[in-house]
């Protein structure tokens, strides 16, 4: 076994950071398999294009010959599993791919580990680890007063992606329990930051702002996220990674619960206060309520106290400063839009808001 860690999806939103991150901060090799669809963009990872110590493959997650080969040739210590398909709305108008990446593809991912593990002498059996990312909505939706999700609180998945990340979830944690896979589990809330793809909301909101267009609020605008910076989430998950305890399930979360409306203004007023005068008038006059998720969740909120007490982690960034940080890094960043907005982006702006007329 080898100071190398395996990661999928590496070239997506959360796993691009990680992996940059983890070069500079770590500094240990990361072999990196990603499918590159629409979500998956190589230039996320421009930095590390002459380092040595990052290699991205171009391969499927359901590939299990490919991802067998890449375990054996590599001997990792570590897999780190984001590759998913991860957008709500999209599993809404087209679910197949979230069964069958999300499922299917971390089945494969954990045969061809419990195929690798098995065979590692005793001392690198206790010390490798597969730690498998995953989302707070497996635990559904909460109303105003209830209590945070816990890590026992009853898996309720309302959506097909949230449905398909529980059922992932629930192969890792069979995999630990029959076969006494190292594993770990990570639920997450909304993350936020540099490089998340532009159909999600707060990077679809700037652009849309700075650019001068309607702002969709779905709905009445009161759903709350919970958004958790996605430096912190890439923090936690290396504190998990070395501290936590195989079998065990963490939950990761920001401590900043936010209505959408209140997520919308806020980016509006800092468009406004950073790319004066493009819009008469302030860019709120944007907003657009229109029509609603199907089986919208309406709030999601986590309770990050296990992962404070038991490791140490706590989130660091504030949602303000945060926001200010990635409105900025948009701002800055317009050949990086430029390159992920492609002919298939915008398909699919057309398809999710044609019907979506203002309420
Ligand atoms: P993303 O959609 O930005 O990136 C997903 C990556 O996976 C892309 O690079 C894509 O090319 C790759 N991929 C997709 N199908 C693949 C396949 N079959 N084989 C190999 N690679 C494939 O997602 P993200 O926002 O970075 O999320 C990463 C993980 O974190 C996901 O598992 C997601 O469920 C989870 N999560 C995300 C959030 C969030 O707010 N973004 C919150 C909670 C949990
Ligand atoms: P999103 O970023 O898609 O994340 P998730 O659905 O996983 O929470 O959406 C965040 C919230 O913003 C969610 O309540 C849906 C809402 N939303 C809008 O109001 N307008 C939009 O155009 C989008 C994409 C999302």
């Amino acid at each position: 076994m080898k100071d190398i860690v395996f990661v999928t999806g590496g070239a997506g939103f959360i796993g691009s950071n990680f992996v940059l991150s983890w070069i500079g901060s770590v500094g240990s090799p990361v072999v990196n398999l990603d499918l590159l669809t629409y979500a998956g963009n190589p230039a996320s990872l421009y930095p590390l294009n002459d380092d040595s110590r990052h290699s991205l493959v171009r391969g499927d997650v359901c590939d299990a010959d490919l991802v067998g080969a890449l375990l054996r040739e590599h001997r990792p210590r570590a897999i780190v599993h984001f590759a998913a398909e991860s957008h709500v709305d999209r599993s809404i108008a087209a679910p197949d791919a979230f069964i069958r990446t999300n499922v299917q593809g971390t089945f494969t991912l954990l045969e061809q580990a419990k195929a690798y593990w098995t065979k590692l002498n005793e001392t690198e059996r206790q010390a490798f680890r597969f730690l498998h990312v995953s989302t707070d909505e497996v635990y559904g939706t909460l109303g105003p007063e209830d209590a945070a999700f816990t890590e026992t609180t009853p898996y309720a998945p309302n959506s097909p992606y949230a449905a398909s990340k529980a059922a992932s979830d629930h192969l890792v944690r069979a995999y630990h329990h029959t076969f006494g896979l190292p594993v770990l589990t990570t639920n997450c809330s909304n993350n936020y930051g540099p490089l998340q793809f532009p159909e999600k909301l707060i990077p679809l909101i700037i652009l849309n702002a700075l650019e001068g267009k309607p702002l969709p609020v779905y709905g009445d605008g009161g759903n709350v996220r919970d958004w958790l910076f996605v430096e912190d989430h890439c923090c936690a998950l290396r504190t998990v990674l070395e501290r936590g305890r195989p079998g065990e399930t963490y939950n990761i979360g920001g401590n900043s619960e936010r209505r959408n409306i209140d997520v919308v203004t806020s980016i509006c007023d800092l468009v406004d206060e950073m790319r004066p005068g493009a819009v008469p008038g302030s860019r709120r006059s944007l907003m657009a309520f229109v029509k609603d998720r199907p089986g919208h969740d309406r709030r999601y909120a986590i309770n990050a106290e296990k992962i404070a007490d038991e490791l140490g982690w706590r989130p660091a960034e504030p949602f303000e400063s945060g926001l200010r940080r990635t409105v900025r890094w948009y701002l800055d960043h317009m050949d990086w839009v430029d390159n992920v907005r492609t002919g298939g982006y915008r398909n699919w702006i057309q398809q999710n808001y044609a019907e979506r007329v203002a309420l």
